[in-house]
């Protein structure tokens, strides 16, 4: 485990990514020109909901639908700095950042992990998985040299035949959120969201009403009982203690192994290494 780390509260683009991946850090969306008293919601004329619906309910938390596992959905994108709306927004979420309080804690057998202080209500935005953004290939050789003991969470992103990876190392730098261990009954989901520009942010959001001092776990990728390939990848035991636990940490061998098929048509699943 990597105890030191450099505290950073946005991703960072690293060199292995290509020129055109590196580009999308700096291309802005255009955003809405609404003014500082809109909504930004469905029921207004807001360029940001041309093509897509907002995700989020008046009190901010995310519409339970983005929560459901196999449903196709949207992108969930919110109104930025280029947009012209302020306060009042619906749209800005993630963007407004979060007041809860997170704390480190010693997790036995697990090493650290996170737990929260204040109660979260269920479908609240939690935090963000930040760290640095990598190519697939620097991803695969990553975890080939930290195996089982990994900070990279790995989103992948249907758009029809297409498929997006986004690969986020906190190992070096990174969040309180590099702290997240795995769970088989996690209490938090990843949904991409994005905002200002097309790289998505990994956002943790509240699966259940979470109590004070409970610890905040997310499922780091499939959890079927023993493939046969947990011998093959030596993978973890899993700690979790859940009484659905599929007994080893997940490892995502589609990042060595392209020809592996994808599950099921998500929009976006999110996997850990
Ligand atoms: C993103 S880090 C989580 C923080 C880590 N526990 C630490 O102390 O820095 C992921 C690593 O934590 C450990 N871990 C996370 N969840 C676990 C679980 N359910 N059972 C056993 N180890 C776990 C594994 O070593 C995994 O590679
Ligand atoms: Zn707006
Ligand atoms: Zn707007
Ligand atoms: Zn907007
Ligand atoms: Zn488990």
């Amino acid at each position: 485990m990597e105890l030191s780390y450099e505290d950073i509260k946005e991703c960072v683009p690293h060199d292995s990514l290509s020129r055109a991946a590196l580009d999308e850090f700096d291309s802005y969306f255009a955003g809405c020109d609404c003014g500082p008293l809109a909504l930004c919601d469905d029921c207004n004329d807001c360029s940001c909901r041309k093509h897509t619906p907002l995700a989020y309910e008046a009190d901010g938390r995310l519409r339970a639908e983005y929560l459901q596992p196999s449903t196709v959905l949207p992108p969930v994108m919110e109104c930025g700095w280029t947009c012209g709306c302020k306060g009042r927004c619906l749209s800005r979420v993630v963007g407004r950042g979060s007041s809860l309080q997170l704390q480190a804690f010693p997790a036995a057998q697990k090493g650290i992990g996170l737990r929260t202080l204040l109660p979260i209500p269920s479908r609240s935005f939690v935090c963000q998985y930040v760290g640095e953004v990598i190519s697939v290939e620097e991803a695969a050789r990553r975890s080939e040299k930290h195996r089982n003991d990994t900070y990279i969470f790995t989103a992948q992103e249907y758009f029809g035949n297409a498929r997006r990876k986004t690969c986020v190392d906190a190992r070096k730098k990174g969040s309180l959120a590099r702290f997240l261990n795995h769970s088989c009954d996690p209490n938090l989901a990843i949904v991409p969201v994005r905002l200002d520009v097309s790289v998505p942010r990994l956002c943790l959001f509240a699966k259940r009403d979470i109590m004070a001092g409970e610890e905040l776990t997310v499922d780091y990728g499939r959890h079927e009982v023993d493939d046969g390939l947990s011998a093959a990848f030596s993978r973890k035991v899993c700690a979790c203690g859940s009484s659905n636990c599929g007994g080893f940490l997940p490892f995502e061998e589609t990042l060595f192994d392209d020809s592996i098929d994808e599950k099921g048509s998500l929009v976006c699943t999110i996997e850990i290494q």
